[in-house]
Formats: structure tokens, C-alpha cells, sequence
């Protein structure tokens, strides 16, 4: 959570006192409808669905997409746990491809994990850095798959000009407590294409075919579930959806500042970025010759108090950790275990991602922060310089 207050308390009070909770009770004008077409508009597509969580929104892009058994589904060896447990939610397995030093999905490694049971991709904005998507989308269209993307640490940033999530076939959103906008637990897919919207709005309802829209979807029903939002956490995010463009500029404007005031110190380069206009700018990256270096640099920095980490060490995130994966525990009855069940055994190991273990282990992560004051900012910076110069 970056910024939260008295608007938020006050939305939230108006929500309480209409005693209406539900979305579906306020039709077009509930918080969440309306959320939901500000959603649209701030990303530039057509439709979104607002939902419980970021994981709920991965789950409804891929059960929107069709996917299901037998199908693989390639996500990133760095990134939240929960972008390979959504393949394995419908039915279908994760493959797991190398990020390269950009700290997003190898368009390269991607292109070599490809086979005939590959439905979608899905690339990682990790830490608000926007994916190679020109060069993943190519691939994607040359091999007729669809691409999800994952704007989970990403909401608001862009990439060529459009909003991240909107380059794909559908885009995912979290908004949990750790996001750039949150309402606690929150999430949003997106897209233009009717057919995903429709079966994503069947399935993140199970009571989708009796609700006021129903005639309207003309894809076929099938069971769904209940990842509806509720209008409390649906009137929080209309607030912080407000804030959104202002954070991002105050985030990216300590970026380029701490960029500017770093970039003469030898001993690292910034983790290249494939479009620093659309950055969100939450993470400056910085990557080290050797594990070593990175280590002292870090010690360094945190006995000086300041804020830094690095992406090995950030447990669930990295694939090494993922432990139901790696066991291939797909699932909590061996019957619906999509490994059990998948087309051709997957393989997995320790070292699979060798080159992703390799960056990870050589960034660390310094962090920006929109409230910060300017005279923080370079009391920060002073020490950051002071500790990377004596290395
Ligand atoms: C990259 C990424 N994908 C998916 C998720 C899942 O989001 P949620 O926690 O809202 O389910 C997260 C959240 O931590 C994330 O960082």
C-alpha cells in the first residue's frame, strides 16, 4: 500500500450507509460496474471484470481463453507463486521459461519451450518493469497463442504507449495490500475480446445465468464459481484509481533521480528496461558482476538503514521455491491432478532456470517511495552513493 485516507474512509462510509454491498444490486451504477468501466478506460480495453484477487483474475483469463487438460501454459521462473498455480486451477500445467536480465520473460527461452500442447503465455510485469512484449506477442501470433498478460505489480504502467495488460488477449490485475492501488484483497482482468469477457463473467459467478445480463452473453453456460467483489472494496479502489497517475509520476521521477545520481559509481549496471517511459518505477534495479559484490552491496546499504533487497531472497517469487510445483502436487485430489493427467509427463528440477538464478542473484533492489520528500530523497541517495563507492 502506497497512499490510502480520508476519501477512502469516506467511500467506504457511503457504501455502508446505502446498505447495499452486493454489485449486483445497484445494476449500472454499483461501485463495482462503475469500477469496472473506469477499470476499462484507464487501460484501454473494452471490458473488465472486477474480482477477488489477482490469482481469481489469472484463473478467469484462462478459463475466458478456453484452457484446460493437456494443455501447457509458459509463465516466468521469477514471479509470484500464484501465475503457475492458475494453469494448474484449470486443468493445465505451467511451463516454466528464464527471465532474462530485464528481470521479465526470455522471449528466447519462451520461443524454445514452445510445443504442440502450448495454449498461452503468460508474461510477468515483475516489480512494475514492463515485459519484451513486441517481441513475445510476435511469437505469440506466430505460433497461434494466446497471451495473458500478468500486470499483478504493474497496475498503471505501460509499454509502447499502451497500458500494461492491454497488449495481450487479456490482462490480469491484483490489488492486494502490496500493489500500487489495493483494496486489501483485489483483482481485475481485462480485454477486448467477447468471448473471454462472457465466460469470464460466467465463471467468476456461479449465478451468472440468472443476473440481468444473462441474455446478453451469447456464449454457451457452464459452472462457474464466486469471485465476485464486494462494493466496499469496490468503492476503495474508484478512490485509489485517483491516485494511480500521481503515484506512478512520483514514483518514476525518484527512479530517474536515484538513475541520474548513481549511474557514475562503477561496480553494477541498472537491469536493462524494455520501455523506461512506461515503468512503473516502484524498483530501481541493479545488477552486480558477481553474487559476492551484490551481497556486500546490500549489507552495506541495510546496516546504513536504508531500504534494499534482492530478488533471490524473495522466497514464494522465485521457482526454486515453489514447492507444490516442483513435488507436482497439482492439485488436492490426485483425480484432478492436471499432472496426473497431462498429455506428456513434465519434467521439473532445481536448476531448469539456471540463467534466471544467475540475475537473480546478482540485483538488488533499491525502492521508491511517492511520499517521500524531496530532502529524503537525497539524504537516501547520499547514503546509497556513500555505501556502493566504498565497495
Ligand atoms: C506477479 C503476481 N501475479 C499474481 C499475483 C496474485 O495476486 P493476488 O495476491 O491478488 O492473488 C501476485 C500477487 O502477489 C503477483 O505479484
Amino acid at each position: 500500500m502506497y497512499i490510502i485516507g480520508q476519501e477512502e474512509v469516506d467511500a467506504v462510509k457511503r457504501v455502508i450507509e446505502s446498505k447495499q454491498l452486493f454489485r449486483y444490486l445497484g445494476g449500472d451504477q454499483s461501485e463495482t460496474a462503475r469500477f469496472e468501466a473506469e477499470w476499462a478506460a484507464k487501460i484501454g480495453m473494452k471490458y473488465a471484470v472486477a474480482v477477488t484477487s489477482g490469482t481469481a483474475a489469472l484463473i478467469t483469463g484462462l478459463v475466458g481463453m478456453g484452457v484446460g487438460p493437456g494443455d501447457e501454459v509458459i509463465v516466468p521462473a521469477y514471479t509470484f507463486i500464484a501465475t503457475a498455480l492458475a494453469p494448474l486451477a484449470v486443468g493445465a500445467v505451467p511451463i516454466i521459461a528464464e527471465v532474462d536480465a530485464s528481470l521479465t520473460l526470455d522471449p528466447t527461452d519462451v520461443a524454445r519451450k514452445i510445443t504442440p500442447r502450448t495454449k498461452v503465455i503468460i508474461p510477468v510485469h515483475m516489480v512494475g518493469l514492463p515485459c519484451n512484449m513486441d517481441a513475445l506477442m510476435a511469437l505469440a501470433r506466430r505460433h497461434n497463442l494466446k497471451v495473458l498478460e500478468d500486470a499483478c505489480q504493474a497496475d498503471g504502467g505501460s509499454y509502447g504507449g499502451k497500458r500494461l495488460g492491454s497488449i495481450g488477449d487479456a490482462g490480469a490485475f491484483s490489488f492486494n495490500h502490496y500493489k500500487i492501488i489495493t483494496c486489501g484483497e483485489g483483482g481485475a482482468l481485462v480485454t477486448n475480446d467477447e468471448t473471454i469477457y462472457h465466460r469470464a463473467l460466467i465463471f467468476h459467478d456461479g449465478g451468472a445465468s440468472f443476473r440481468d445480463y444473462a441474455s446478453r452473453i451469447t456464449t454457451p453456460f457452464f459452472a462457474g464459481m464466486n469471485f465476485r467483489i464486494n462494493e466496499i472494496l469496490s468503492a476503495v479502489l474508484r478512490v485509489q484509481l485517483t491516485r494511480l497517475d500521481g503515484m506512478l509520476d512520483a514514483m518514476l521521477t525518484e527512479k530517474r533521480l536515484m538513475i541520474q545520481a548513481l549511474s557514475d559509481i562503477g561496480g553494477f549496471t541498472f537491469n536493462p528496461i524494455h520501455d523506461v517511459e512506461g515503468d512503473c518505477g516502484t524498483t530501481l534495479a541493479l545488477l552486480f558482476e558477481t553474487p559476492e559484490r551484490m551481497r556486500a552491496a546490500l549489507d552495506g546499504l541495510n546496516e546504513a538503514g536504508i531500504d534494499a533487497d534482492t530478488p533471490i531472497d524473495s522466497g514464494r517469487h522465485v521457482y526454486t521455491n515453489w514447492e507444490p510445483i516442483l513435488k507436482q502436487q497439482g492439485a488436492h485430489h490426485p483425480a484432478m491432478d492436471p499432472y496426473k493427467r497431462a498429455a506428456v509427463p513434465v519434467e521439473y528440477t532445481p536448476d531448469m532456470c539456471p540463467h534466471t538464478l544467475d540475475i537473480l542473484g546478482r540485483t538488488l533492489f533499491l525502492h521508491t517511495d511517492p511520499t517521500r520528500s524531496r530532502a529524503d530523497l537525497e539524504t537516501m541517495i547520499e547514503k546509497i552513493r556513500e555505501v556502493l563507492t566504498a565497495l
